[in-house]
């Protein structure tokens, strides 16, 4: 079972490119950002406090993730492989879960890393904003949430490339060029 982590700026096509993935190659998908959406809308708890985290831009403690990361990992059935969506966003969450991976034997096959320019991101995410409903597709939020990743969560990429298990992508054009760079990355593990 390949463990993958789809990595990139909020609107670098993470989800987009992980639907793809979903269906190609049968893999399952772990977006903590769609778990703790579905956590605000059943009113949970973690919902709760999920909520105001996520409509400043800003990212839940490290404890939190990574205590929710294991029990989704541990729920999944078997498969060919797991896509990891919006996790790790900080060093802790990396190494986190590549320690526990290595408790159940595995570790990370690939971090794959969608670079796509800042005024594109942004473009992308007020189009987005029209019609999805996310409390962070506005304009000031989505500004936030870039700076948030400059600082917390693009040092993973360098921290990735020192394991050995980087593989960047451009990630600007069509989805279907973007996906088959990435096939072929993963048909190459
Ligand atoms: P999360 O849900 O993970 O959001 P994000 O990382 O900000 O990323 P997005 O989902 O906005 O973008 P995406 O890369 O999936 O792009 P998409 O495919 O949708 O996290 C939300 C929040 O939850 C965080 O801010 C934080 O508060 C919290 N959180 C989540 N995980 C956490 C963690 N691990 N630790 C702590 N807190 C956490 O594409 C974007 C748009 O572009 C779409 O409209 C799409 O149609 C379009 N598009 C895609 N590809 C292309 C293309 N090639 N050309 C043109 N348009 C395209
Ligand atoms: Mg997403």
């Amino acid at each position: 079972m390949k463990n993958i982590v789809l990595f990139g700026a909020p609107g670098s096509g993470k989800g987009t490119q992980s639907e793809l993935l979903i269906e190609k190659y049968g893999f399952k998908h772990i977006s903590t950002g769609d778990a703790l959406r579905a956590e605000i809308k059943q009113g949970t708890e973690l919902g709760k406090i999920a909520q105001g985290f996520i409509s400043q831009g800003k990212l839940l403690p490290d404890e939190l993730i990574i205590q929710l990361l294991a029990s989704v990992y541990d729920a999944l059935p078997d498969c060919e492989g797991v896509i990891f969506d919006g996790f790790p966003r900080t060093i802790p969450q990396a190494e986190a879960l590549a320690q526990m991976l290595e408790e159940r034997g595995k570790r990370v096959d690939a971090m794959i890393e969608l670079a796509v320019p800042e005024e594109e991101l942004i473009a992308r995410l007020i189009n987005r904003g029209k019609v999805s409903g996310r409390s962070d597709d506005n304009e000031e939020t989505i500004r936030q949430r870039l700076e948030v990743y400059k600082a917390q969560t693009l040092p993973l990429s360098n921290w990735y490339e020192k394991a050995g298990c980087r593989f960047p992508i451009k990630g600007i054009g069509t989805l279907e060029d973007i996906f088959a760079d990435i096939s072929k990355v993963i048909d190459a593990l």
